[in-house]
Parts: structure tokens; C-alpha cells; sequence
């Protein structure tokens, strides 16, 4: 069996999604475990209440963001984790993090990357008044949210949309897309090569695997 760790920072409605993967068979792997920043992240109840492991750490116990990120590989690799899904997590990660997951570390980003990078990603959708928007999963490197796209998908935007209709749209589509990019990583089909992402020995283009 394949493990998988999770890290939130929030709600975690795309861990519930992964967890429900899981327990339906659709993911070949087992979440062993899931870290959050935030002790009071809901996504923590969603981790206990089917039974997997949960671990909080604050980050105002630790002197860096090298300090924090040191203990959290520590306690991430007591599970051996064949991959590490970034899910909501709001921390930005230090180069050793990164280093160390390179190619086994996914994210999930509420853009169609490379547009809007960083934060309130559907506030400028709307604030440009943009008809397209969408998600991207992708592989973590140390540019943020800048590493090979994997899979998006778009949703339409609608004369009168506010922030929380967009926000649902593109939640919908993330617990689509986020727990099929996780089944393709653990069943060997995905991998991290020359900075581009590759399915099934094909490297994928700049916005990833084209759905259609
Ligand atoms: C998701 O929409 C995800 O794309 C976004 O946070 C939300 C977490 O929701 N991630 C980022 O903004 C990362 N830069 P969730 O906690 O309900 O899964």
C-alpha cells in the first residue's frame, strides 16, 4: 500500500475529497497521516473522524521558517510518505522542504496557473472582470506556485458572480481533479522530469493534461 500525507491549513474539503478516494478504492494508497499549521483547522476533525493520524504544529514555537520546516519533515517522514499533497496549505515552504519532496510533492492552486499566482486568486478574477477561471494541480518547486502543471480545470464566470459562488465553482472542480492527479502519482503513471510533468511517458504541455 501506498502512503500519502496530507498538509492543510483550513477547511480541508480537498482532504475530504482525497479521504473519500481513498476509502472508495478510486486512489491506490492510504492517507497514513495529516499535518496542519493551524491547530483549530477544520480539516483536522475531517482526518480523525475517519481515523487517520493528525498532528498540528504552531508556528510561533519555532525560531524560522527553517526551524518549523525541519521538525515538520521530521514528523512527515516517521511515515515514509511515497507523496505529499499540499491542500489548502497556506505556509510558504523553505528550499529544504521542497528539496527534500522534489517530484512526490503535488499542490493544488485556485488559478489557471500561470495566471494569479499567490493570494485571493478569485477576487482578481472578478476584480478583472475575467470570464474563465479554474484550478491547476501541479508539482511543487521552488518557484511559487510555479512548478509543472499536471491537470486544470476551468469553470465560467457569470455577469453578478461573487466571491463565495466562484469560490464553490472552482472548489466542485478541485475535488474532481485533485484525487484522479493523486491516483495517476501512485500508480506510477505521473513523474516530475526537466522541470515538466509527465504522464504515461508523455510530457505534459504548460497547461497540462488537456481533459477533452
Ligand atoms: C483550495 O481552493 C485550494 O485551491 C486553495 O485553498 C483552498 C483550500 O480549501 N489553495 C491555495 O490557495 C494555495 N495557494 P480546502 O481547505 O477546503 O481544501
Amino acid at each position: 500500500m501506498k502512503h500519502i500525507v496530507v498538509l492543510i491549513s483550513g477547511n480541508g474539503s480537498n482532504l475530504q475529497a482525497i479521504i473519500d478516494a481513498c476509502q472508495q478504492k478510486k486512489i491506490n494508497g492510504t492517507i497514513s497521516a495529516v499535518f496542519s499549521n493551524k491547530a483549530d483547522a477544520f480539516g483536522l476533525e475531517r482526518a480523525q473522524e475517519a481515523g487517520i493520524p493528525t498532528h498540528a504544529l504552531a508556528a510561533s514555537e519555532f525560531a524560522s521558517r527553517e526551524a518549523f520546516d525541519r521538525q515538520l519533515m521530521q514528523e512527515i517522514d516517521a511515515y515514509a510518505p511515497d507523496v505529499v499533497v499540499l491542500a489548502g496549505y497556506m505556509r510558504i515552504l523553505s528550499p529544504a522542504f521542497v528539496a527534500r519532496y522534489s517530484g512526490r510533492l503535488l499542490n493544488i492552486h485556485p488559478s489557471l496557473l500561470p495566471k494569479y499566482p499567490g493570494l485571493h486568486t478569485h477576487r482578481q478574477v472578478l476584480e478583472n472582470g475575467d470570464e474563465e477561471h479554474g484550478t491547476s494541480v501541479h508539482f511543487v518547486t521552488d518557484e511559487l506556485d510555479g512548478g509543472p502543471v499536471i491537470l486544470q480545470a476551468k469553470v465560467p464566470v457569470f455577469e453578478g458572480d461573487d466571491e463565495d459562488e466562484i469560490t464553490a465553482r472552482v472548489q466542485h472542480q478541485e475535488h474532481a481533479i485533485y484525487p484522479l492527479v493523486v491516483s495517476w502519482f501512485l500508480d506510477d503513471r505521473l513523474k516530475m522530469r526537466q522541470n515538466a510533468a509527465w504522464l504515461d511517458g508523455v510530457q505534459l504541455p504548460p497547461q497540462g493534461h488537456a481533459a477533452e
